[in-house]
């Protein structure tokens, strides 16, 4: 009879041997839920394409935000739907625009028991459906980067802790820290959605925030999800700029680039599983053809031992009331 030399299953004999050499772990606090909020919305809305996702009135939030934080979850990411759209995105940096309504309403009832997160973005208010402004059949760069930081900036007066670029827009980061600076905004932070690939993960999200382009695709401004050298440019690119946190976008196809992320460089890192991931699960489970609280499980620790700090998650509800049963 032949020996092994080596016995790696001694150390998996137990559950609390298996415990005590467990190497990554996962809290609620590691979670970020997104909220969506919905202009002259008199009841919650579901999204289809999103199982037990819901567009809340403005009249609900502060339950909803109320619930996320019982769970011991310490950050919602804020997104808005307006009525009013336009070709200058005018709705995204109202002072009474949704998100600033929202943001305003969470800071007076939770005060800083809650981080809140809000989208920095022009999809959801443009006419066009693009992330920029559109000038003839372009994206322009740089008319969109005054927009967005005037969009950081009446987010920060409504009082939210850290804004989240997604536009994809080259200096979106410079210009907003600039322009968050010039008012006196210098402790609020800039979580950069800074690799965010193109990606058909995105689809049910779109349905949700009616935010699909009318026109053409988003290719002239998120990475393409084949160059993980170009992914590292952009990340560096936005510590250059004073990003506080950089995120990769979407998590599981990309966890290569998570891991990455985290070797090269000392900033935190969020990633952001979008709502493809979470519709292939959901679809899947409702099927009966996988277990949905074990996969979400595998998926969120297989994100953070990836090197993700902080994962923005459809499933942050559940998985926090799953990790706090166990
Ligand atoms: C818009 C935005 C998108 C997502 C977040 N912000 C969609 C897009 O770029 O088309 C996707 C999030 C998700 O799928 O969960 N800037």
């Amino acid at each position: 009879m032949t020996f092994p030399t080596r016995r790696l299953r001694r150390l998996r004999t137990s559950a609390k041997m298996r415990e005590l050499i467990q190497e990554t772990t996962l809290n609620p606090s590691n979670l970020i839920c997104p909220v969506f909020v919905q202009e002259e919305l008199k009841a919650r809305i579901k999204v289809e394409s999103m199982p037990e996702i819901e567009k809340l009135p403005l009249d609900d939030v502060n339950d909803e935000v109320g619930t996320i934080s019982d769970l011991n979850i310490p950050a919602i990411m804020l997104f808005g739907i307006p009525t009013k759209k336009d070709d200058a995105g005018t709705s995204a940096f109202e002072e009474n625009g949704i998100v600033q309504k929202g943001i305003s309403q969470i800071r007076s009832n939770f005060g800083d028991k809650i981080v809140i997160i809000a989208d920095v973005c022009l999809c959801q208010y443009t006419t066009a459906g693009h992330c920029g402004i559109v000038h003839g059949d372009k994206i322009d760069n740089d008319l969109s980067i005054d927009t967005l930081s005037k969009i950081a900036v009446s987010q920060a007066k409504a009082g939210v802790d850290i804004v989240s670029p997604s536009a994809m827009m080259d200096g979106q980061v410079a210009a907003i820290r600039k322009a968050l600076d010039d008012e006196g905004f210098t402790n609020v932070s800039i979580m950069s959605h800074s690799a965010k690939h193109y990606s058909s993960f995105y689809s049910p999200f779109r349905d949700a925030a009616e935010c699909a382009p009318k026109f053409g695709d988003r290719k002239t401004y998120q990475v393409p999800f084949t160059n993980a050298r170009e992914a590292m440019r952009e990340v560096e690119t936005d510590i250059h700029e004073g990003v506080d946190i950089v995120m990769i976008k979407p998590a599981l196809a990309y966890l290569d680039l998570i891991a990455e992320t985290r070797r090269r460089f000392n900033v935190p890192v969020a990633a952001y599983s979008v709502s493809g991931e979470y519709a292939l699960v959901k679809g899947a489970a409702k099927q009966g053809w996988i277990n949905e609280k074990d996969i979400t499980a595998e998926i969120l620790y297989s994100i953070k031992r990836a090197g993700a700090d902080m994962i923005v998650t459809y499933f942050a509800k559940s998985a926090a009331e799953f990790l706090q049963e166990s």
